[in-house]
């Protein structure tokens, strides 16, 4: 840039116009994303393509556009994969989808196109190319004889990585809407991966009977608690000894949500643990993930796509919209009742300087600065302790506190308890009028159990108006009185992705600050509960950016 003529009040006051670009959360240079589509690991490089608007900063003119990496860290953007070019097959978009690893080393993305009809339509397309070591051109072809009658077709959309039986069929689930109005992820299956039938059965349908509400973006995947047990590819044959984990996109209140099952391929059956979908992939801003087998590094990671809690007319503004969550791995908890979440070791390789912190006492109302990282893009790890014999003085769990997220929003981080709140204060300014409070709280149940709740208080996150700071929250499955509770927080200008007991509840929070941007930011541990509680450990790293570099054509609005 330097030589170019640009000097460093330019890139200053550029980073002050664009204080909410993430250095090393994945993002397009400009126009609008979202979901993640497709990530694949094929022949020593990472592929990710993501919905997108190569036209501008607002949903429109859907494509799927293509991103490649050795290392799931730094991305080079390439040309985008699938336009929105056949009457027929995808005229008006081309929607969310998969990737798959077929028989022989091939690949195929199966994806829903919007037609000239504007039906929604299950698309089949192909790299031009195998030797191609970015893949970087695809070829389509229509499997339009999926679309029933007893669905509408307008509502029918993103089909999932698929999966071979032991009978040698491969089989797809994508979501519908019958004419009765329910939503239901519908089996489809083959024996090609061209002509596809759908199933008699319905084995995901029992769980949505009573359900009308809009469901996408289904993902489907083995889980177990080692992570070589997500591996789906056709050619694991062990993997229906694992449990399953069914995942849906709720569009209406953008929740991620999942429910464990047993599945079996031979009598198409998944049968969940729960009736409902009881847990959230994560609890904060995170929708439409996505989630594939790395066989490199023998474990399965998810992505999400952050959307904006700012307006229209912001994006317009700052010329995008949306980002991805940092990658996780997820893996079956030890105890197999729910899914857990880690950022990806890989992190590691971007960390800069190190803090830590050892038992150090937090009494009532202390706030206690981290400094010597940059706080504006940093990885922090903490775990507190506190004092097990006064357990028993907690504040009592009110029985009608069933929502989480209603109860983090009524006893927010400003809200005095006993054994919290306490935890972390990010993107905060210097005077503490912009915060972004992560913080845990503990209720007595009766003498023998307690709820640990974790919430992520945006209330104070940005002295701008118009923006949408709701609270979050969400129920840890860790008894604390065997456990020390535990935070890991990415925090990176305007995103903040928290994990809680070592990834057991995870939340993201999309937040605006106008002071605490850049250099202005710092970073507090807190406790606002009567009872001190100890930092038993904490380490913190300045986080450098990713290598992001585009290779195509970026066209502004
Ligand atoms: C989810 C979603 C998908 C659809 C895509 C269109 O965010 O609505 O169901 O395929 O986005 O961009």
């Amino acid at each position: 840039m330097a030589e170019m003529g640009v000097g460093i009040e330019d890139v200053v006051e550029l980073e002050q116009q664009q204080p909410y670009r993430t250095g090393y959360h994945f993002q397009p240079p400009n126009n609008w994303m979202n979901d993640p589509n497709g990530p694949m690991y094929y022949k020593g490089v990472y592929h990710l393509f993501y919905q997108y608007n190569p036209r501008g900063p607002i949903w429109g003119n859907i494509a799927w556009a293509h991103s490649i990496s050795y290392n799931l860290i730094d991305w080079d953007h390439v040309d985008i994969a699938l336009s929105p070019t056949d009457p027929e097959l995808d005229i008006n978009g081309c929607f969310s989808g998969s990737t798959t690893l077929l028989q022989d080393d091939k690949l195929a993305i199966l994806y829903t196109g919007k037609n000239c009809r504007n039906h929604q339509v299950q698309n089949l397309a192909t790299p031009v190319n195998l030797s191609d070591p970015f893949l970087r051109e695809w070829t389509k072809s229509s499997l339009n004889h999926m679309t029933p009658n007893d669905i509408d077709p307008t509502k029918f959309r993103d089909p999932t990585t698929a999966w071979l039986g032991p009978d040698n069929m491969w089989r797809t689930a994508i979501g519908a809407k019958m004419v009765t109005g329910k939503w239901v992820p519908l089996l489809y299956t083959s024996s090609d991966f061209k002509h596809w039938t759908r199933s008699t059965k319905t084995p995901f349908g029992l769980l949505l009977e009573n359900n009308e509400l809009v469901l996408e973006c289904v993902d489907f995947f083995p889980v177990g608690i080692n992570s070589s047990d997500g591996d789906n590819r056709y050619s694991n044959k062990d993997q229906y000894k694992n449990k399953f984990a069914l995942k849906v996109s709720f569009q209406h209140n953008e929740r991620e949500c999942y429910v464990l099952g047993q599945y079996s391929p031979e009598k198409e059956e998944f049968k969940a643990e729960s009736s409902d979908f009881n847990f959230r992939i994560d609890y904060g801003k995170f929708y439409a993930s996505k989630s594939f087998y790395d066989p490199e590094k023998k474990r399965r990671v998810i992505w999400g796509w952050i959307m904006e809690s700012e307006s229209r007319a912001d994006d317009i503004k700052k010329g995008w919209s949306g980002l991805m969550s940092f990658p996780r791995t997820i893996v079956l908890s030890k105890s197999g009742k729910q899914l857990v979440q880690w950022p990806i070791k890989e992190i590691e390789k971007l960390r800069g300087e190190e803090v830590s912190v050892h038992n150090k006492e937090l009494y009532f109302g202390s706030i206690f600065e981290i400094s010597g990282i940059t706080p504006s893009q940093a990885d922090v790890e903490v775990s507190f302790q506190i004092d097990v014999d006064e357990l028993r003085e907690a504040e009592p769990m009110d029985p009608s506190w069933v929502d989480p997220q209603v109860l983090c929003d009524e006893k927010n981080a400003s809200v005095k308890g006993i054994f919290g709140p306490f935890g972390l204060k990010v993107l905060a300014s210097e005077d503490l009028s912009e915060q972004t409070s992560i913080f845990f709280r503990i209720f007595k149940i009766n003498d023998n159990e307690y709820k640990v709740v974790i919430g992520s208080d945006q209330s104070r996150s940005s002295l701008r108006d118009g923006l949408n700071k709701t609270t979050y929250g969400a129920f840890l499955d860790l008894d604390p009185r065997l456990e020390k509770i535990t935070l890991r927080t990415l925090i990176d200008h305007s995103i903040v992705e928290s994990f809680g007991g070592e990834g057991r509840s995870c939340i993201t929070a999309r937040v605006y600050p106008k002071l605490a941007i850049n250099k202005a930011a710092h970073l507090y541990a807190f406790n606002y509960g009567t009872k001190s509680v100890k930092i038993f450990n904490l380490k913190a790293w300045s986080v450098n950016n990713a290598q992001f570099v585009t290779r195509r054509e970026e066209r502004n609005h």
